[in-house]
């Protein structure tokens, strides 16, 4: 693992290993992915000013969010088809999770149930919801996350339809996967996945599937076929965070919030957290990038609700520029994926390690010894 010297040796080697078609499922955006170059440039216009001379021997970056003490101030984001990106991938990408003492949110969209993720890992599990149509049918797999020992709901706000992504078309990616001479070719050229990844998934648990979705929605074949009742409800809606509110016993978090007035609506709803996020520049191509809105949605929220904020995260010190901003708390999605993708576990890992490490290195560089120093290096534009 020491050959994962950053984020991008993850990317590169999840690169070579996966098929084009996985693999750019996981690392581009949509439309002319403007906010992908977006949420870069957002980071990395950002600049942190050092205090000089600050003894900076002993450093910490342990910090609580929602109650619970934690090592560092990072999440691992809810990410569809993890178990596509290496063997049990989401066993494995909770397992990293729980090595660091970090939650692990897991999403609607998994191939592994939340029940086997909690019993395989142990880790704390968060769980990322986007409402069917059905509504009994979305409270019922609440009630399965609640039993599982999940303590959080992330409902993801900015998903209403399925964004734009061209290229999945043209490489003949989706789920459920279709066969097709395009996407033959591409997992041939792939051995090492098809045989680690998809034979050995189709051996143990049969063929790839969203593991929530409820079994008369599934083919013989095994593969989820998406019915009418439990499509993307497109008219979520304010009343839907009430009813959530009134049923989910704990911590509700609203996950892709890009307005302050958004953050005091949720905070007017009872809603614990707000993630300030485009999805990883996922969705809608012209979102602005959570860096920009965070310090007026931080401002808004008051100390109200939880802040934590998302998209773009390739480096420690970008985490220290979104803690920097007001953020409590960051969420990763592609950086632990591309670590997954490298090598399971130890990948996630490791990327997770490094992240850490880069957040330590930028903090004593910084002149700061704990993470609520952060928000006074923030360099002001003149
Ligand atoms: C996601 N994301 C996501 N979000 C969500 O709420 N539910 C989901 O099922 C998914 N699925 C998903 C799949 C893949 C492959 C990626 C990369 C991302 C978005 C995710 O939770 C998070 O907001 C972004 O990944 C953050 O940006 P970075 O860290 O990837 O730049």
């Amino acid at each position: 693992m020491v050959t994962l010297l950053n984020v991008e040796d993850a990317r590169r080697l999840a690169r070579r290993r996966l098929p084009r078609g996985l693999f750019e499922y996981l690392d581009r955006g949509t439309e002319d992915e403007v906010s992908i170059a977006g949420n870069r440039a957002g980071l990395d216009a950002i600049r942190l000013a050092p205090f000089a001379l600050e003894d900076v021997s002993q450093r910490a970056q342990d910090t609580v969010l929602f109650g619970t003490p934690q090592p560092c101030p990072l999440v691992i984001a809810p990410t569809a088809v993890a178990g596509l990106m290496s063997y049990d991938g989401e066993v494995a990408m909770a397992r990293a999770a729980k090595a660091h003492d970090i939650p692990f949110c897991v999403s609607t969209q998994s191939m592994t149930s939340i029940e086997t993720i909690a019993r395989d890992s142990g880790a704390r599990l968060w769980f990322q919801l986007y409402v069917w149509k059905n509504r009994a049918r979305t409270f019922a797999l609440l009630d399965r996350a609640a039993g599982a020992g999940a303590d959080t709901l992330v409902l993801t706000v900015d998903t209403a339809v399925s964004p734009k992504r061209e290229y999945n078309q043209r490489n003949g990616f989706g789920i459920p996967l279709k066969p097709s001479v395009r996407a033959g070719i591409d997992v041939l050229c792939h051995p090492r996945w098809f045989a680690d990844v998809f034979l050995r998934t189709l051996r143990t648990t049969g063929m790839p599937t969203y593991a929530h979705y409820p079994d008369e929605f599934r083919t013989a074949l095994g593969r989820a076929v998406v019915g009418d009742e439990i499509s993307l409800a497109t008219d979520v809606s304010w009343k839907d965070v009430a009813a959530l509110r009134a049923h989910w016993k704990g911590r509700l978090i609203l996950k892709g919030i890009l307005r302050a007035s958004d953050a005091t609506r949720a905070i007017a709803h009872g809603v614990d957290g707000i993630v300030v996020s485009n999805h990883g520049a996922r969705n809608l191509d012209c979102a602005p990038h959570p860096a920009h809105v965070l310090p007026a949605i931080v401002a808004a929220a008051g100390g109200r609700l939880t802040v934590l904020a998302d998209s773009g995260v390739r480096r420690g010190s970008d985490i220290a520029k979104y803690l920097a901003l007001g953020a409590d708390g960051v969420l990763v999605g592609r950086a632990p994926l591309y670590g997954l993708a490298a090598a399971g576990t130890p990948g996630a890992s490791r990327v997770i390690e490094l992240l850490r490490a880069e957040l330590d290195t930028t903090m004593a560089l910084l002149g700061v010894t704990r993470l609520d120093q952060l928000p006074r290096t923030l360099q002001m534009e003149a």
